[in-house]
C-alpha cells in the first residue's frame, strides 16, 4: 500500500443534504432533514453519532448504509463515488444493523438459511465452518440454526444480527439503536462483540440515544441537531461542552 493511501480517508462525506417530501391531501411539505453535513472516517476507525429525536441520525445512518438516497452533496468509500458501487461490492464495504433485528432477518427463513444466505458464493463450500466460527464470535451456540427469529429473545435476535453481518466482511458496521430493546445484561454483551470486532479492524458507526454507551463505546463522537453537525470531537470533550446548550442539556439529561 503506497503512503497516498494510507493516508486517503477510508470514508468521506461532503455537504450532505435530505430532503423528505410529504403529502397531505391538498399540498407537498419538504421538510430538510439533513442539512450540510460533513465527515470522514479513516480506516479501522469508530465514532458515535448521538442527538436528539428527529435531529437526522437515522436518515444520515441510512444514506451511508446506500439504503436511503440523498439530494445534495457527495459520499465517498476509498475515494469513489457510492453510487459507483454495484449492490455487491457494497454489500462488503457496509452492513447495517438496525434497532429492530426483525428489519435484518426473514422471518419465514430458518437461521441457518439466513446466514447462508449472508455468506458469499465463493464460501458456501466452507459455510457450516465459517458459520459455526461467526456464531462463537457473537456468543451463540449451533443449536440455534434450525430456529426461526421468533424463538429469539430480543437481545439473541440482535447477536444473530450481527452475526449475518460480520458474515459480510463488512470495512463498516453502522449498528442504529441497536440497543434499544435489550436489557442492561444483552446491551453489555453486545458492546462486548462490537468491541473485539473494532479490535479486528471493523469501523463501527454506533448511532444511539444512550450517551453514556456513546462515551463507553468509541473516542469520538458527533452530535446532531436538526438536521446538522454541531459537534464533532471527543467524547470527552463533547461531555465538557457547557457552551453549547443543546449539547449540555443533551448529557445533562443522560446524566440524571
Ligand atoms: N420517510 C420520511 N418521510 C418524511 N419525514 C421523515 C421520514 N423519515 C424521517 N423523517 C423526518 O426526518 C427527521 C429526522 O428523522 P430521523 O429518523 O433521521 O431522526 P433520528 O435522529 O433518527 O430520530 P430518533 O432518535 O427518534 O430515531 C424527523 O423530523 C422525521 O420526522
Ligand atoms: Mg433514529
Amino acid at each position: 500500500m503506497s503512503a497516498h493511501s494510507l493516508k486517503m480517508n477510508f470514508l468521506e462525506i461532503n455537504n450532505l443534504s435530505k430532503i423528505y417530501t410529504v403529502k397531505t391531501f391538498f399540498s407537498e411539505k419538504r421538510f430538510l432533514a439533513l442539512d450540510g453535513v460533513s465527515f470522514s472516517l479513516k480506516e479501522r476507525e469508530s465514532l458515535s453519532i448521538i442527538g436528539s429525536s428527529g435531529s437526522g441520525k437515522t436518515t444520515l445512518g441510512r444514506i451511508i448504509a446506500k439504503i436511503l438516497e440523498y439530494d445534495g452533496g457527495e459520499i465517498k468509500f476509498y475515494g469513489k463515488n457510492i453510487n459507483d458501487y454495484s449492490r455487491y461490492d457494497f454489500s462488503k464495504i457496509v452492513q447495517m444493523i438496525f434497532q429492530n433485528p426483525y428489519a435484518s432477518l426473514n422471518p419465514k427463513l430458518k437461521i441457518k438459511s439466513s446466514l447462508s444466505e449472508a455468506l458469499d458464493k465463493n464460501f458456501q463450500a466452507d459455510a457450516a465452518e465459517i458459520i459455526g466460527q461467526t456464531l462463537v464470535k457473537v456468543g451463540l451456540e449451533s443449536r440455534i440454526l434450525n430456529n426461526y427469529p421468533h424463538q429469539f429473545s430480543g437481545g439473541q435476535r440482535q447477536k444473530i444480527a450481527i452475526a449475518r453481518a460480520l458474515l459480510k466482511n463488512p470495512k463498516l458496521i453502522i449498528a442504529d439503536e441497536p440497543f434499544a430493546s435489550l436489557d442492561v445484561y444483552s446491551q453489555n454483551q453486545i458492546t462486548s462483540i462490537f468491541k473485539d470486532m473494532m479490535k479486528s479492524g471493523v469501523s463501527i458507526i454506533l448511532i444511539t440515544h444512550d450517551i453514556s454507551a456513546a462515551r463507553q463505546f468509541a473516542q469520538r463522537m458527533i452530535v446532531m441537531d436538526e438536521g446538522k453537525i454541531v459537534k464533532d470531537d471527543s467524547a470527552e470533550n463533547v461531555f465538557k461542552e457547557k457552551e453549547n446548550k443543546y449539547i449540555a442539556d443533551l448529557i445533562s439529561a443522560a446524566e440524571i
